[in-house]
């Protein structure tokens, strides 16, 4: 798919590597993005001024069901979905002041929602003749670190997901895409880990990727780990344990 003209909706466009797309993606295409923060809206409308925002806290369904019926109202199609938006919680179960609703708004912020807006917005991707959706996904999906447990959790869910969406979508004009990404310099590894992709490679990686209709597009360093836990599984889950 040239991503020229196209409608594209960007969940978690507001910093990171959902700006990084919007930067990319804003001169040639009409963009949306789904949001959670007014204030972070607002500076990215004032950049770049076309952009339609809507406003929703991820966590909360009732919220996003909310906000997608009214793009559903308000956009008659879509040809591009990026699922991008995401959080990441470090702390661990045996941490004495382990916050419990953590479980559950990283779940569903990192998972449920995106099935939402899959289901919610199919609707709107079928109108065209061809469109996709894009899962932002990670190399934690393949083999998890200790810390995050729940964030890894998320992105194996994501991956099975997508796969079964992908064979849903089959005989449709819908197609299911998934990056997986490496250890990227953005907020969400703040203080964390060393040799870190940028922002910059990774997004133009992304939108290579949409282009050239890559379905399970491995990005820098996640290339060697799935080849490795295809030779050596259990060397796989060794470097990424302490990851
Ligand atoms: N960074 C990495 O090393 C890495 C590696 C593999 C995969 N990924 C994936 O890449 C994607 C982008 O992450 P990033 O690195 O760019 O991190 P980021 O800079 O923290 O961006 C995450 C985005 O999600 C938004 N978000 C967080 N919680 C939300 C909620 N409850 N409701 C709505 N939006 C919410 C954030 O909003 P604000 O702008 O208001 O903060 C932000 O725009 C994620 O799917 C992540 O899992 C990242």
């Amino acid at each position: 798919m040239k991503l020229i003209n196209k409608k594209i909706l960007i969940t978690g466009a507001t910093s990171g590597i959902g700006l990084a797309l919007v930067e990319k993606l804003y001169q040639n295409n009409d963009i949306y993005i789904i949001a959670i923060n007014e204030h972070k809206i607002k500076e990215l409308q004032s950049r770049f001024p076309d952009v339609v925002a809507y406003q929703a806290d991820f966590s909360n369904l009732i919220a996003l069901q909310d906000v997608v019926n009214v793009i559903n109202h308000e956009i008659q199609s879509l040809d591009l979905l990026i699922n991008n938006a995401a959080v990441q919680y470090t702390p661990m179960f045996t941490d004495n002041d382990f916050f419990v609703k953590s479980i559950t708004d990283e779940i569903t912020t990192n998972f449920t929602s995106i099935c939402y807006l899959c289901y919610f917005l199919l609707p709107l991707l079928n109108q065209q003749h061809s469109a996709i959706i894009l899962n932002v996904n990670s190399g934690l999906a393949i083999a998890p670190k200790s810390t995050s447990a729940i964030y890894c959790a998320t992105k194996a869910a994501l991956n099975s997901f997508s796969q079964s969406l992908r064979y849903q979508l089959n005989n449709t004009q819908v197609q299911v895409l998934q990056a997986f990404l490496p250890l990227v310099d953005t907020a969400m590894t703040e203080g964390r880990g060393s040799s870190k992709m940028s922002v910059d490679k990774v997004s133009k990686a992304i939108i290579k990727g949409i282009e050239q209709t890559i379905i399970d597009h491995d990005i820098g360093k996640v290339k060697l780990l799935r080849f490795i836990d295809r030779l050596l599984p259990s060397l796989a889950k060794k470097i990424m344990r302490e990851n």
